[in-house]
């Protein structure tokens, strides 16, 4: 190899090599992640959509691994919206499937690491399998103690904050509450993540720069990252370059 190959080779390697947590200057305790770009992954790759859902897929078990490997608290990821039902059948089923197939096959090691499984969203809309299977996983994961994961599944934040205010209103309703009490936490409580901190660093792939309906409560004081890559691309570098620049945002909440 001359010297040329070997320094890409050696700048590659370091590259790629993830970062502990100790090489960061503060990591975020709640990371949201909306994973964008597998259908452009896929035709880039002349491939079926479908496809690059699965790649996607392939690329989150390292995402999670490398999240718990750092120590942080909360991983959400928007995996189905309530607006993707409006996608082909055929994509809807894919997507369906992978659901499926990632809670079958992944859940034995993540409860061995301790991680504690949320599904954000409505599961009443969804196929009977796919229901209960995502119910076994939350209840069987229900006592651990490690990384929190959201998987938002069927979820829209407006309709979350919809279904909150409606809880809240039944309570002032009933009595059980004055409307003079109700405060941010009280909203905070009504929602899927309730005792949960809220989201510090919300990351988007694929260089599209919007919040689609994702965690719009939890992320008002959230620091934002665009990486370019499309989500089957994002590496775990790309993951690490992500919390490195929160890591030099200066949060101010609103003061000086
Ligand atoms: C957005 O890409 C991605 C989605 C709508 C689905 C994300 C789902 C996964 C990564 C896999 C399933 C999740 C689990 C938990 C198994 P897009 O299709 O909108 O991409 P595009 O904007 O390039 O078309």
């Amino acid at each position: 190899m001359n010297l040329k190959a070997w320094k890409t080779a050696a700048g590659l390697a370091l590259k790629k090599a993830p970062r502990t947590s100790d090489e960061f200057v503060k990591l975020p305790g709640h990371v949201a992640i909306i994973m964008d770009g597998n259908g452009r992954w896929a035709k880039k790759h002349r491939l079926n959509v479908s496809k690059g859902h699965r790649q996607g897929t392939e690329n989150l078990r390292e995402i999670i691994r490398h999240t718990d490997d750092l120590g942080i608290k909360v991983l959400s990821l928007y995996a189905f919206s309530t607006e993707n039902w409006n996608r082909s059948e055929e994509e809807v089923g894919a997507l369906m499937q992978l659901i499926l197939e990632f809670f079958t096959t992944e859940i034995d090691e993540l409860d061995a690491k301790n991680v504690r499984i949320l599904i954000l969203g409505d599961k009443g809309r969804l196929p009977e399998k796919q229901r209960e299977v995502l119910k076994e996983a939350e209840k069987r994961t229900e006592k651990n103690t490690g990384l929190r994961l959201n998987i938002a599944v069927n979820y829209g934040s407006r309709a979350e904050i919809v279904k909150a205010t409606q809880e809240i209103a039944a309570l002032v309703k009933n009595g059980e509450m004055q409307a003079e009490e109700i405060n941010e936490k009280t909203i905070s409580d009504h929602l899927y993540t309730a005792g949960q901190p809220d989201v510090d660093l919300m990351i988007r792939t694929s260089g599209e720069q919007r919040l689609s309906n994702f965690l719009l409560y939890q992320n008002a004081y959230a620091e934002f990252v665009f990486p370019e890559a499309l989500w089957p691309d994002f590496s775990v570098h790309d993951y690490d370059m992500a919390l490195d620049a929160y890591g030099r945002r200066d949060r101010r909440y609103g003061g000086r």
